[in-house]
């Protein structure tokens, strides 16, 4: 045999020995489905198909992901879980304790992942000491965002405490602005909820109150005062507040119909997709009070079959904590970096404060999780709270009343 022909068959040979590489594909459920959020996910989308990944998108609207979790509830009961869902706090260990989250530790390892994120939230990915969540970013919740000109065309300077929100959005008020832009959605009340909480009972209250549970501070005269702003804040929303979504409010603060918002800073996201300029068409001031509450957006991968399956698992996994996806993912969705190594010279005011501001509260013990987006408690206790806080915004119960319900619900939610 000539050499070529040699060369040629056993070219054949080794074809038909070596394994077939396997072609990630994964099926994404999340729930980005705003402006800003489309973007930022869009993100993820590129870099996975610019590495051979074929991604099927599994968008389930609504803020929150309340309604994005009940379609995943269905999607695992009927033994057909997405590949990857986007998933945080305690609801991934819930879910790995049902048995259905695969052990993604070798690309944590591989990638050295417990060397760039802060201890704190990679104790949120591990699940019984396997690596089962990867982290996308840290949004802050205890933001309010402000129209510029509104503000400025009513002498309001942004406040500092909850007096001069109350005194400013009086003023608003009687000037003929809708002070607070708000949608009535339970986790959107809950979100102005844990911000009041915050301001109010200060870190170690919150503490107590929405991680520990602590009975006596959550039927406590302050939990009654938290109530009492929560009244106040009911006044300072339009008629049509309703079932309207979070990104709808953001346009009302953008285009001058609501001079402010209290939510995360995937609002910034929102401002940012619209062209507006932090500083100068919109401002961002962290809520009146100590503290910061994280929520740290995070994918589960589900346990699925097939070689492609997991390779697309593989590949999301290792993307989505690389510093490439950390800084552009973050820049369009108005979070920050988790990863500690990703400069921020390309990112706003407001992030930097983000991120200044996490270093410091990480420091003195502020540092704490969004009880409303999921992170500091189970689903039953979180959703026991969220039930009487929704229930007495859109009622005309007594602060005493909610605080009583409240102790009641979070005690026969355990
Ligand atoms: C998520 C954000 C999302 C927001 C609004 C939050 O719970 O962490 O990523 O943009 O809900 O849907």
């Amino acid at each position: 045999m000539k050499l070529s022909a040699l060369a040629a068959s056993s070219a054949v040979l080794f074809a038909l020995a070596a394994p077939v590489a396997a072609e990630p594909q994964a099926e994404v459920l999340h729930w980005w489905t705003s402006g800003g959020e489309a973007k930022a996910v869009g993100v993820l989308q590129e870099e996975f198909s610019a590495n051979g990944g074929t991604w099927t998108d599994m968008p389930v609207a609504g803020g929150g992901g309340d309604a994005a979790m009940t379609a995943l509830r269905a999607r695992v009961l009927s033994g057909n879980a997405p590949a990857a869902v986007q998933l945080k706090g305690p609801a991934i260990q819930e879910w790995y304790e049902e048995g259905v989250l695969a052990d993604i530790s070798s690309v944590a390892e591989a990638e050295g992942w417990a060397d760039v994120l802060p201890a704190s939230i990679a104790e949120h990915m591990k699940c019984e000491g396997h690596w089962c969540a990867a982290p996308v970013n840290v949004h802050r919740v205890d933001w309010i965002w402000a129209n510029a000109e509104v503000l400025a065309a009513n002498g309001i300077e942004m406040p500092t405490t909850w007096d001069e929100f109350n005194a400013a959005a009086d003023k608003l008020k009687e000037a003929g602005v809708i002070p607070l832009a708000h949608g009535g959605q339970a986790w959107q009340d809950a979100t102005v909820f844990e911000v009041v909480a915050l301001g109010l009972l200060g870190p170690d209250g919150f503490k107590k109150a929405f991680v520990d549970l602590d009975a006596d501070t959550l039927s406590s005269p302050e939990m009654v005062a938290v109530f009492d702003q929560m009244r106040k804040m009911r006044g300072y929303v339009d008629e049509n507040f309703p079932g309207r979504d979070w990104n709808l409010a953001t346009a009302m603060v953008m285009n001058g119909e609501a001079a402010f918002q209290i939510m995360g800073d995937w609002a910034k996201g929102e401002f940012l997709a619209a062209g507006k300029v932090p500083g100068e068409d919109f401002l961002c001031e962290s809520a009146p009070g100590d503290g910061y509450l994280y929520n740290v957006d995070s994918f589960a991968m589900f346990e699925v079959d097939g070689d492609d399956k997991k390779a697309g698992q593989e590949l999301l996994a290792k993307l989505i904590v690389g510093p490439n996806f950390q800084k552009v993912f973050n820049l369009n969705k108005g979070s920050i970096p988790v990863r500690t190594d990703v400069a921020l010279d390309e990112f706003d005011s407001c992030a930097k404060k983000s991120s200044e501001d996490m270093a410091a509260a990480s420091e003195n013990g502020s540092l704490l999780p969004s009880y409303a987006h999921g992170m500091a408690l189970r689903g039953a206790q979180a959703g026991a709270i969220t039930d009487v806080v929704t229930a007495h915004f859109n009622s005309d119960m007594s602060s005493e009343d909610a605080v009583k319900m409240l102790a009641e619900a979070v005690a026969n939610s355990m």
